[in-house]
């Protein structure tokens, strides 16, 4: 079966990888890909890989947005999300998916083993990777969800497309400023960009309750910062590279019809990435380039 991941760039991903431990450890024969395409021709490069006899395709940046668009037919979640990351390619058209927010839930609730269900869960960010996850949070079921956001209005925005899923579940939610998010919150989940820059997002002290999970949705070193702010908080720091072997388990499933395995996974990613933090910290020692 061939698969690819399709971004701009996308020689960092590690889905390739992922994906192909989790067909070993199946005994499946799964031939999985990186493929650059570039910024203004994405339609054409997937669809030149579906001609190919492949069976789809995970979409990364900057492509979400325009995979949710091209895609002819859509899940739930990804009709909600307004962005796509799974595509299959069917006779009849592509199927948009997004798995990144089940990926999200199954790491806090599995891998982590917090349940949702009665939490304050607070969301930093509006953009596509709080999107993303909103859908499967509130089917969680927390006791009450913020959405808290640099610029207020996108946070906003972005609830009103999930208000009416938030009624029926009868799950309260809502948006604030970045600065004033409410106090107490048992799950802070970080799906800003803040981290790429080192920075943390500017949250009022007593926003975590001691003992909370506190969720970066990046890894490697860049979210330091974000964890150690977190401890200081009392809090449980968490990178999202759980989330990025449970999204890519997601999307395993809706192509193969089987949910593979992943500690095995997440434990030899783990290795890998606290091994080139150690590296990176050792190099910024000493002065020297990773
Ligand atoms: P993505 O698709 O990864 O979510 P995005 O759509 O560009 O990327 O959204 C980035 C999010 O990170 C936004 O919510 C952004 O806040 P604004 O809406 O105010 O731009 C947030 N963000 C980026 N850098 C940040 C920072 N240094 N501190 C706080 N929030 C930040």
């Amino acid at each position: 079966m061939r698969l690819a991941v399709v971004g701009n760039p996308v020689a960092h991903s590690r889905s390739p990888q992922i994906h192909a431990r989790f067909a070993a450890i199946a005994g499946h024969a799964v031939d999985y890909t990186r493929l650059q395409s570039p910024l203004d021709r994405f339609v054409a490069t997937v669809r030149a890989f579906a001609e190919g006899g492949a069976r789809g395709c995970n979409v990364t940046v900057p492509f979400k947005g325009e995979a949710f668009a091209a895609c002819a037919c859509l899940s739930e979640r990804a009709r909600r999300a307004q962005a796509v990351n799974t595509i299959t390619f069917e006779a009849d058209g592509w199927v948009g998916d997004n798995t990144d927010g089940a990926g999200l839930v199954r790491d806090i609730e599995r891998n982590a083993g917090v349940p949702l269900r009665g939490r304050r869960v607070l969301v930093l960010g509006a953009g596509g990777a709080a999107a993303g996850a909103l859908d499967p949070l509130l089917a969680a079921r927390p006791a009450a969800l913020v959405v808290a956001n640099r610029t207020p209005a996108k946070a906003r925005a972005l609830i009103e497309r999930f208000a009416a899923s938030a009624a029926r579940l009868d799950v309260p939610l809502s948006a604030t400023p970045l600065e004033t998010p409410g106090a107490d919150f048992d799950v802070l989940i970080n799906a800003t960009a803040a981290s790429l820059n080192g920075a943390v997002p500017p949250l009022p002290p007593g926003t975590l309750r001691p003992g909370a999970l506190a969720l970066d949705m990046m890894y490697g070193a860049a979210t330091q910062p974000f964890m150690r702010w977190a401890r200081a908080q009392g809090a449980i720091a968490r990178d999202g590279l759980g989330m990025l072997v449970e999204q890519a388990a997601e999307a395993y499933f809706v192509w193969m019809g089987v949910r593979p395995s992943t500690f095995q996974v997440l434990t030899e990613l783990r290795r890998e990435v606290d091994a080139q933090i150690d590296a990176a910290g050792k190099a910024a020692a000493s002065g020297t380039a990773a």
